[in-house]
């Protein structure tokens, strides 16, 4: 079996501020968290500050696109150059207000790999979707529009989110079976096309993730650490998250 390790990531959305990225970095660098992986996700002109803290750094989303006429896009290839190593792809918000679709996702993800980004591609379903039975069928569609075009080995190199959209921002959290049960479909799904791949691959869980309910999702076995929204614009929070995922993978 791969190697997995817990992995926290904080996605500032669009909030945030210089002296944020000096808080926030200190309460990560003056923590051990070795065994974490710690990821932040500040708005574009903050990504150079926070590479220069010294935090591990991703963007929120990228062009699908190399270069041309896409006023406000911003480039793969840049992001990389900054120092950046990751990039947030299809997270919930992009796909709804943005009306990026699974395949836009997919062209992102591909653009992500292709510039030596790891892109950590989002997938969840809206309430009335739970509601209706169909979790596993959007999550399988989401998942599947990457596969479909870059193939299962593709996977290999990027994390996956789970988000409910129901409880992102909502204070409305999935309860730890809840999760686990989509986790393991994911890691199941993928494990029938590539085992090995699938036990290595880390699966986070996002959505009102607090340093209240952090330690039971991350106890289970198929959540590697979470996707931190509005708990990542506080320091302490969002420390007390990172320091409760040690151990659990
Ligand atoms: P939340 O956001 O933690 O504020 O619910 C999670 C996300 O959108 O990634």
């Amino acid at each position: 079996m791969a190697a997995r390790k817990a992995m926290v990531a904080g996605n500032w959305k669009m909030n945030g501020s210089l002296e944020l990225v000096e808080k926030l970095s200190d309460a990560i660098n003056n923590a051990e968290f070795s065994e974490v992986k710690i990821v932040l996700f500040p708005p574009f002109p903050l990504i150079p500050a926070m590479i220069a803290s010294g935090v591990n750094t991703g963007a929120q989303t990228v062009s699908e696109h190399t270069s041309g006429a896409f006023t406000g896009e911003v480039d793969a290839e840049l992001i990389k150059q900054l120092g950046a190593n990751y990039v947030l792809v299809g997270h919930s918000e992009r796909r709804s207000v943005y009306k990026e679709s699974n395949d836009v996702v997919a062209a992102k993800f591909a653009r992500a790999q292709q510039a030596g980004l790891t892109p950590i591609l989002c997938v969840g379903e809206s309430e009335t979707e739970r509601e209706n039975g169909q979790t596993e069928q959007v999550v399988a569609a989401q998942i599947d529009a990457v596969i479909n075009k870059l193939g299962v080995a593709a996977l290999e190199d990027s994390v996956i989110a789970y988000e409910p959209v129901w409880a992102i921002g909502t204070g409305k959290t999935a309860s730890p079976e809840q999760a686990q049960t989509v986790h393991k479909f994911i890691r199941d799904k993928i494990a029938s096309l590539e085992g090995n791949l699938a036990q290595g691959l880390t699966i986070l869980y996002g959505g009102s993730v607090n340093e209240k309910n952090s330690e039971l999702l991350f106890a289970q076995t198929d959540i590697d650490g979470g996707l931190i929204g509005g708990a990542s614009l506080k320091a302490e929070s969002f420390a007390a998250i990172c320091n409760s995922a040690k151990g659990t993978v």
